[in-house]
């Protein structure tokens, strides 16, 4: 069973804009119903150009209802220009969060979005065509569209990306060249971040010491693991308890403990804060995708 927010939940009893707009100024489609959901949004614009009404048909799961309810809900009342700045994250906070595995309806609804507005500015094609080389041939992802998930949403391993976008969660020959497209996408990001040093003795801030925890499993610890097939991921810090999820092979190691003290824990001392120490947090084990819920 999904752990389903009460907002999520309420969007899917009661969702909101249900339909389609007669004679609509914008229509976007994504998905389709072979790959187990598919979107279709429309929207009207007032005389002042801002958007006065917003429907959606869904085919999909709960997730897939709700995130569609709320971006309705959501663009109403603004600008194309400020409509277009919404992000997946935007509407997955807006519910209170999504379950990891479910990320990819959030982005489906931004997609549609976007198709919506490019419909609208340019007169094109409703349905959302894809751009450039198409990475994962089971779900029609591009490489482009694997670059935009990873980046605005700091992804790390293949399994988030295919919660993302579901490229590499059919059957899996893909999966490899997403692995190094992650390994581009934050590549670039590490190269304008400052090079990490020791800790210094002087008190960080909250924001600060996650920062530099993350950036510390990013450059110190994930290529370590990554070099015997496993990864890690950051899932919260609670004061000085830093709770980690291992994947790959990592997670089904049984020198975890271990890599969890001599390597993690250890690395996390040397640059961020010799008080910390780390927790696996087992809740987030590996689940297996479910595209249709
Ligand atoms: S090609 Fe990506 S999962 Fe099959």
């Amino acid at each position: 069973m999904w752990d389903y927010t009460d907002k999520l939940k309420e969007h899917f009893f009661n969702p909101r804009n249900v339909g389609e707009i007669e004679n609509p100024d914008g229509v976007g489609e994504v998905g389709s119903l072979a790959c187990g959901d598919a979107l279709k949004l429309t929207f009207k614009l007032d005389k002042t150009g801002r958007i006065k009404d917003a429907k959606f048909k869904t085919f999909g799961c709960a997730s897939a209802i709700a995130t569609s309810s709320v971006l309705t809900e959501m663009i109403k009342g603004k600008t194309l220009d400020e409509a277009a700045k919404v992000t997946n994250k935007d509407i997955a906070d807006y519910l209170g969060g999504l379950p990891e595995q479910k990320m990819h309806c959030s982005v489906m609804g931004r997609e549609a979005l976007e198709a919506a507005i490019e419909n609208y500015r340019t007169g094109g094609k409703k349905k959302r065509e894809l751009e450039g080389r198409i990475v994962c041939t089971c779900f029609g992802v591009t490489e482009k569209e694997i670059q935009r998930v990873v980046r605005e949403n700091d992804l790390t391993t293949v399994e988030q990306v295919t919660n993302y976008c579901k490229a590499g969660g059919g059957c899996g020959g893909c999966q490899g060249e997403i692995e190094k497209i992650i390994e581009r996408v934050q590549g670039e990001k590490t190269k304008v971040v400052p090079a990490l040093v020791p800790r210094r003795a002087e008190k960080l801030t909250n924001i600060q010491k996650i920062q530099l925890i993350q950036q510390t499993i990013n450059e110190q610890i994930r290529p370590a693991l990554r070099a015997h097939g496993g990864n890690i991921e950051l899932i919260d810090v609670e004061g000085n308890k830093v709770i980690v999820a291992f994947r790959g092979m990592c997670a089904q190691c049984m020198l975890t403990e271990f890599t969890m003290k001599d390597v993690v824990e250890a690395k996390l001392r040397e640059f961020v804060d010799d008080e910390l120490f780390v927790e696996e947090d087992k809740d987030s084990a590996q689940q297996p995708h479910n595209h249709r819920e």
